[in-house]
């Protein structure tokens, strides 16, 4: 009898190994579990970093001294960096699915960035001649890179970047680099870094400084969440002031490069009831710290599979963990109009890095920030291409999520094990391939910048053949994404306060809702403006938002 059982447990055992191995396919392709789209099958670059522009064109790039991309400038137009005649970055149209060369003079490998509130990108850092450089990118028909070589105090790779309240972007860490400091460095203080002993203290070894991309959030006090390893602070960057330590994160693992997991923050609700809303971090997956140790002598241990949310303006914050249907590092975390995250892309097994990740994840995992805790996670259908080290994701205005990039390798090399990958795909999320309905935004009033608690009047339509009407409506406003290494800088999600909805003698609808109270709710910037109608978002429509003066994006 022991002998059966002890059998029985073996098989089980055995057929769960079976099952786990198999975690990357759905049973069955649904329909109802989103779907891919292969965009373009080479863009001619690694899309390793990636950002969207306000006149909805994606700009991406990856480092100038790589070897010879698939992409070359025309004779005559070849720029003197380091690799000759090959393009880095380029700017991509979703809509036409065309690419436009653009000109870098530095190297960005590594680097962070940010969409600044007048609607500028502005990149900061990256390797060699390129870490002290900011980088600027206008949203223009025309316009390409524009650097300053002396733009840091520091040199920062492996920063990351945050857009504050007064405009202004802070610039956290970087490879050995303790301190953050902030541009445009328009007054003397901003010609100083800060020295920040906590990135100095949740490093793992001096050989390898473990904090690389710390996690960074605004608060809605201003102040700035700072996630690194596996324990976070509220740092008062004004005064140069930790305010508070977080409870550490439990587990164990590390969620940080080269350990990567990836973090958000979870949507922010606006409410008159309510004005200071519960904010609430959310970090998934990543590894332990000596993953990377073992991953480089041949041994792939698995990623982690739990996550942790953390609501850091409570009285007393703690962890509530939970677990992903799919272990997971070098997940990108992407934050939705509805405020679900996707977590996409990224592996197994192993670490980020050099070649050293294995068993690719191709299915994203949906997570519903409001649901009952156990059901919030939800298996979505898979890519047939890998995304591991050096891979990115974006929302666009449509609601789709572009996803590229994966190892570049060295010299753009496509016979490596997991080979470069030059493709764009398009994920559509359930609600874009569900059975409800499409609202459309016709108009946005005021026509123009949103001010600060300003009343909006949406106008949007339902076609409907079947008499459905507008339900459960929704309005969000999205801050765009830097994305890179597996964390979307300054993404940020607010519901609204809807105040009504009323039909017109058209038929078409008029929602009412307010803009946030505060920048630090909402710092300036434009944002994503969505309408939700039972949970499926319209198209997005831009809006410039607290910035304090109108502009034209062309
Ligand atoms: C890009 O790749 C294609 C297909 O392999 C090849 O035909 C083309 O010559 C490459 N272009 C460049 C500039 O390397
Ligand atoms: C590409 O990677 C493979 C496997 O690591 C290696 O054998 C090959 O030499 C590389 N090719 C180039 C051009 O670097």
């Amino acid at each position: 009898m022991a002998c059966i059982s002890i059998t029985m447990h073996a098989l089980l055992l055995i057929l769960v190994a079976a099952l786990s191995s198999f975690s990357n396919l759905a049973l069955a392709i649904q329909p109802s579990l989103g779907k891919w789209k292969l965009l373009k099958k080479s863009i001619g670059i690694s899309a390793m970093h990636m950002a969207l522009l306000p006149n909805d064109r994606i700009v991406t790039f990856d480092r100038t001294n790589f070897g010879p991309s698939n992409i070359t400038f025309s004779k005559g137009k070849c720029p003197l960096n380091a690799d000759g005649c090959y393009v880095h970055s380029v700017e991509f149209d979703p809509a036409s699915r065309s690419i436009r060369p653009l000109t870098l003079l530095t190297d960005t490998w590594c680097s962070s960035g940010a969409l600044s509130s007048d609607g500028v990108l502005i990149q900061t850092g990256g390797n060699n001649n390129g870490e002290r450089v900011v980088r600027y990118f206008k949203t223009c028909a025309g316009c390409d890179w524009e650097e300053d070589r002396n733009g840091l105090v520091s040199p920062r790779w492996y920063a990351s970047n945050q857009v504050l309240p007064d405009g202004k972007i802070i610039i956290v860490g970087g490879r050995r680099q303790f301190s953050y400091e902030f541009i445009p460095k328009t007054t003397e203080s901003d010609h100083k870094q800060y020295e920040l002993s906590f990135l100095l203290e949740t490093r793992d070894s001096d050989a390898i400084p473990n904090n690389l991309y710390p996690f960074l959030h605004l608060s809605p006090d201003g102040n700035l969440f700072i996630f690194a390893k596996d324990r976070a602070i509220l740092l008062d960057y004004v005064n140069n002031k930790v305010v508070r330590k977080y409870p550490v994160m439990p587990g164990g693992v590390s969620r940080n490069y080269p350990s990567t997991g990836s973090s958000v923050l979870l949507p922010l609700t606006m409410s008159s009831k309510k004005p200071t809303p519960d904010a609430e971090v959310f970090v998934c997956g990543g590894t332990l710290s000596n993953s990377i140790e073992k991953a480089l002598a041949g041994e792939f241990i698995a990623a982690s599979q739990t996550c942790g949310r953390l609501v850091i303006n409570a009285a007393e914050p703690q962890w509530v963990m939970e677990e992903m249907p799919i272990a997971r590092l070098m997940g990108d975390m992407i934050l939705l109009p509805t405020g679900d995250v996707i977590i996409i892309n990224g592996a197994n097994e192993g670490a980020a890095g050099w070649g050293v990740a294995r068993a690719p994840v191709l299915n994203p995992v949906l997570y519903r920030y409001n649901g009952a805790k156990g059901n919030r996670f939800e298996v979505l259908n898979p890519t047939a291409t890998p995304r591991l080290y050096h891979s990115t994701a974006h929302l666009l205005s449509d609601g789709r999520v572009l996803v590229g990039g994966s190892n570049p390798n060295s010299n753009y090399n496509f016979t490596a094990l997991f080979p470069t990958e030059l493709s764009l795909e398009a994920f559509y999320p359930p609600y874009l391939t569900g059975t409800s309905l499409r609202p459309s935004i016709t108009r946005v009033d005021p026509g123009r910048e949103i001010s600060y608690k300003e009343k909006l009047s949406i106008l949007c339509r339902l076609k409907s053949k079947y008499g459905v009407q507008l339900d459960k409506v929704q309005v969000t406003m999205v801050s765009p994404s830097f994305t890179t290494h597996s964390f979307a800088m300054n993404q940020r999600v607010l519901v609204l306060e809807v105040e009504g909805t009323r039909r017109t003698s058209a038929g078409d609808y008029v929602v009412s809702a307010s803009a946030p109270a505060t920048a630090t709710l909402a710092p300036p910037g434009h944002y994503q403006l969505f309408v939700i109608n039972n949970g499926v978002p319209s198209r997005a429509t831009w809006v410039p938002h607290g910035t304090g003066h109108d502009y034209e994006v062309v």
